[in-house]
């Protein structure tokens, strides 16, 4: 697989200080244009899970949406999105967290998944941790099991694996 995580990880931009000074985004829109790439993201994304019983792949907003929905389907699962605030319709659980640049809330609908739910969790990249933390509770308080997450890239500088579940599989494509 090293040859296929090279050429994803060679359609992903770096722009420097954006948003904010200091920042290296990553820019995924690169890898999202390139048919290749995006189908070997889809297919690199659901490889580690092909054979694990998962109920529901809960996608980060909204960058965790762009595979989470696909992600689910391969995995047979169900799609459920956790938003920032305001934008779910229904009543709702909300957890703050401090993200890379800023402080914000996540949200998740209250019925979105039932007791016992065997998840994962999915965002195109894990940072401080932060975001994919605060997920990571919102499931809990509502009875789900975290059974792994999944990022394309993770930034293993910052340590966010140290933020999640403990003893869960954590599949990243690309670590920098
Ligand atoms: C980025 C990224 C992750 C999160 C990672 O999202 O897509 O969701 O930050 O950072 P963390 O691990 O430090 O929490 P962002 O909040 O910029 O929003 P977007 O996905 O809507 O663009
Ligand atoms: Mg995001």
């Amino acid at each position: 697989h090293q040859s296929i995580t090279d050429y994803i990880s060679n359609t992903i931009r770096t722009i420097p200080d954006f948003p904010k000074k200091g920042i290296q985004f990553k820019d995924i829109t690169t890898l999202l244009q390139d048919k290749r790439a995006l189908e070997l993201t889809s297919y690199m994304l659901a490889q580690p899970f092909r054979n694990r019983s998962v109920d529901f792949v809960v996608g980060l907003e909204s960058r965790g949406f762009l595979f989470g929905t696909n992600l689910a389907q391969d995995l047979n699962a169900g799609f459920v999105p956790v938003r920032k605030p305001g934008k779910l319709p229904s009543k709702t659980l909300s957890e703050m967290y401090a993200l890379e640049y800023g402080e914000d809330h996540v949200e998740i609908h209250q019925d979105a998944i039932f007791k016992g739910a065997k998840v994962i969790i999915h965002d195109d990249l894990i940072a401080t941790g932060g975001t994919a933390s605060a997920a990571s509770k919102l499931i809990k308080r509502l009875g789900g099991e975290i059974v792994g997450y999944s990022f394309i890239i993770e930034l293993s500088f910052l340590n966010g694996r140290d933020q999640l579940v403990q003893n869960v599989p954590i599949e990243s494509i690309v670590i920098e």
